[in-house]
């Protein structure tokens, strides 16, 4: 461990017992390779923090520092505000739920589930009521004498659940745990889990490269590139406010256009698009006049038509896709830019056709400036 800062360490004692999770400058190299970098991150207790980014981006290695399965090149691990650097896993207070399920193929579910209390040395008869109960709130109850082979994936994941909460523990870790699973099954099981951790309050940190299921799921979620923390908020707030155009990117479904800004206030900006059109955009406080920026207008905002609005870009129909009760119409502006344009209620509006040449209209406040950089 390396030794932190100075000016770092008073934060540490302010945030003493606050926070259910402290992660505070956290490095880890694998080789030449940087994993993780001065990463920093507060989970407030009872919590459901996810996070979220591509492959690769430092999820499961985040993940493993903090149950204990690895150790941090540098920087501080703080559970419920005691520094955990010198305590092993098994004495951390965490329970993994991994991707693989990672049950013991030859013990039954009830042994399965009942192993992290019998390491524990619990009495048989209060290991065999608690296993029943956490089995009852996977909605497996009764099935302690089954093998894990003769279970569907979706029962076998239920079961790694109830061998986590089975134990108490102050922090549940999931590393993906849906990832293996169909569609159907993986929706039905985002919402069961949502479900159990707001019941038992249990903190949670769900690692995830899925944006729907951190949108559906989570109080706040850590968007994470290159092994560190891009943006920590609301889903809401990552929607609406993306910090950059990577988050913008990564989350929802995103147009996103490169301009110049020409003019900056504190929080609006005005941009010169590549399609040579200028819209009022908001930005995250951070782009100044000069600035090469990424012009974020989500298919939502958008709207067919003139209507009236300020900027209005034209161009020709290319494709309509039509789900019913949303359509999406991509209208190709330039060679470069080509828009989608999310239509709620299609029945009710007259769709464009293939080939039409329409204006789009960027409503006042639907427009907003990312740095590219960042
Ligand atoms: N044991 C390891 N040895 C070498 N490189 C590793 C090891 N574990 C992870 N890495 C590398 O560290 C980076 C982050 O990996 P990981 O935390 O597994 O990402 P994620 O879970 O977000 O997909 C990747 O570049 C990965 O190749
Ligand atoms: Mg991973």
């Amino acid at each position: 461990m390396t030794a932190l800062s100075a000016a770092k360490r008073p934060a540490i004692q302010e945030t003493a017992g606050r926070y259910a999770v402290t992660l505070l400058g956290i490095r880890k190299e694998f080789g030449s390779a940087v994993a993780v970098e001065d990463l920093d991150l507060d989970v407030r207790p009872g919590e459901f923090l996810t996070l979220l980014g591509p492959s690769g981006c430092g999820k499961t290695t985040t993940l493993n520092m903090i149950a204990g399965f690895l150790t941090p090149d540098a920087g501080q691990i703080m559970l419920d505000g005691q520094d955990v650097h010198h305590l092993p896993p098994d004495r951390r207070d965490t329970a993994m739920v991994f991707q693989q399920y990672a049950l013991f193929p030859h013990l039954t579910v009830g042994r399965n589930v009942g192993y992290g209390l019998q390491m524990r040395k619990r009495p048989k008869p209060e290991i065999r009521k608690r296993v029943a109960e956490a089995l009852e709130r996977v909605g497996l109850a009764g099935k302690e004498d089954r093998l894990p082979g003769q279970l569907s994936g979706g029962q076998q994941q239920r079961v790694a659940l109830a061998r986590a909460i089975v134990v108490q523990p102050k922090v549940l870790l999931f590393d993906e745990p849906l990832s293996n699973l169909d569609l159907k099954l993986r929706e039905q099981l985002r919402l069961e889990i949502k479900h159990l951790q707001r019941e038992l309050g249990i903190t949670s940190i769900f690692v995830t490269h899925d944006q729907t299921e951190a949108l559906v799921m989570s109080d706040r979620i850590a968007v994470m590139r290159g092994g560190r923390i891009d943006q920590l908020d609301t889903p809401e707030m990552i929607y609406r406010e993306p910090a950059n155009a990577f988050v913008a990117g990564f989350i929802g479904q995103s147009n996103l256009i490169s301009g110049v800004c020409t003019e900056a206030g504190s929080d609006r900006c005005t941009i010169e698009l590549s399609t040579s059109n200028t819209v009022h955009a908001r930005h995250p406080g951070t782009v100044t006049a000069g600035d090469s920026v990424r012009v974020l207008l989500r298919p939502e905002a958008l709207r067919l038509g003139s209507d009236g609005a300020p900027s209005t870009l034209t161009g020709a129909v290319i494709e309509i896709i039509n789900e019913g009760n949303i359509a999406t119409v991509v209208v190709q502006v330039s060679t470069d830019v080509r828009l989608r344009v999310a239509v709620s209620d299609p029945g009710a509006l007259r769709l464009p056709t293939l080939g039409d040449v329409i204006p789009v209209s960027i409503p006042p406040g639907a427009a907003r400036a990312l740095p590219t950089g960042g």
